[in-house]
């Protein structure tokens, strides 16, 4: 069967997509990774991307008339490649309200808290700062609100005594190495949907109970 073409669109680092990268090498893996995008050049991302030997595009969103402009644009590259999904990996850009529509259903994000907690910046901080004993990381769709969107999968991780923010986000950074291709595979394995009630938005996994889908790491 054909492999699900997946675009990681990356502003940093790239850990994440660097374990997207990794599962879709897999023989069995059900996705591949088209694109790697960034609208940094000095990503560190971008040239671990390339040793990968992964198709990368990089355009800076500088000098552009608007952001529907910019985000026309990158569109336009990620249909070239044939993309069917697009994971957000540390992408810091937020979407033109088209970008989101144009990809609707189709584009996801992986924030380092359990949302609806802690959305936005610094959530590792701010987890630290309200106490909670109990944190982790959040799979889901990208909707018009930031970070806002149906959670797909979530994956807990404890917050101990003595954590700062760095020991905190390099645990809950193990669980997302383990979460997402968890999720980008439910997505080559066509078993993630969106379903519309009185109650709102929910996704359903299919084969997968809601409880399955929370990690431990140590
Ligand atoms: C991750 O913590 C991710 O959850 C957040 O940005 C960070 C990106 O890290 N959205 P990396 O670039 O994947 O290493």
């Amino acid at each position: 069967m054909a492999k699900l073409k997946a675009a990681v669109l990356i502003s940093g680092r790239g850990s994440n997509m660097a374990a997207l990268i990794e599962a879709c090498r897999a023989p069995d893996f059900p996705a591949e990774i088209a694109l790697v995008f960034s609208n940094r050049a000095e990503a560190p991302g971008v040239a671990h991307a390339r040793r990968y030997g992964i198709a990368v595009e990089v355009m800076s969103h500088k000098g552009w008339a608007d952001r529907e402009a910019f985000d026309r644009a990158m569109s336009a590259l990620l249909e070239r490649a044939g993309c069917e999904l697009v994971c957000l990996a540390g992408y810091m850009r937020i979407f033109s309200p088209w970008f989101v529509a144009r990809w609707a259903e189709r584009i996801v994000n992986i924030h380092p808290s359990l949302l609806p907690l802690f959305k936005g910046l610094h959530p590792q901080r701010q987890a630290l700062a309200a106490g909670v004993r109990l944190s982790g990381c959040t799979v889901h769709y990208v909707t018009a609100d930031l970070d806002a969107g149906p959670t797909i999968a979530q994956a807990a991780v404890p917050v101990h005594q003595d954590d700062d923010e760095e020991t905190l986000a390099a645990r809950i950074l193990e669980a997302e190495h383990r979460i997402y291709p968890l999720v980008l595979r439910w997505f080559g394995e066509g078993r993630v949907s969106l379903q519309r009630d009185d109650g709102g938005e929910r996704v359903v996994v299919r084969g997968v109970a809601p409880g399955a889908t929370v990690l431990w790491p140590t």
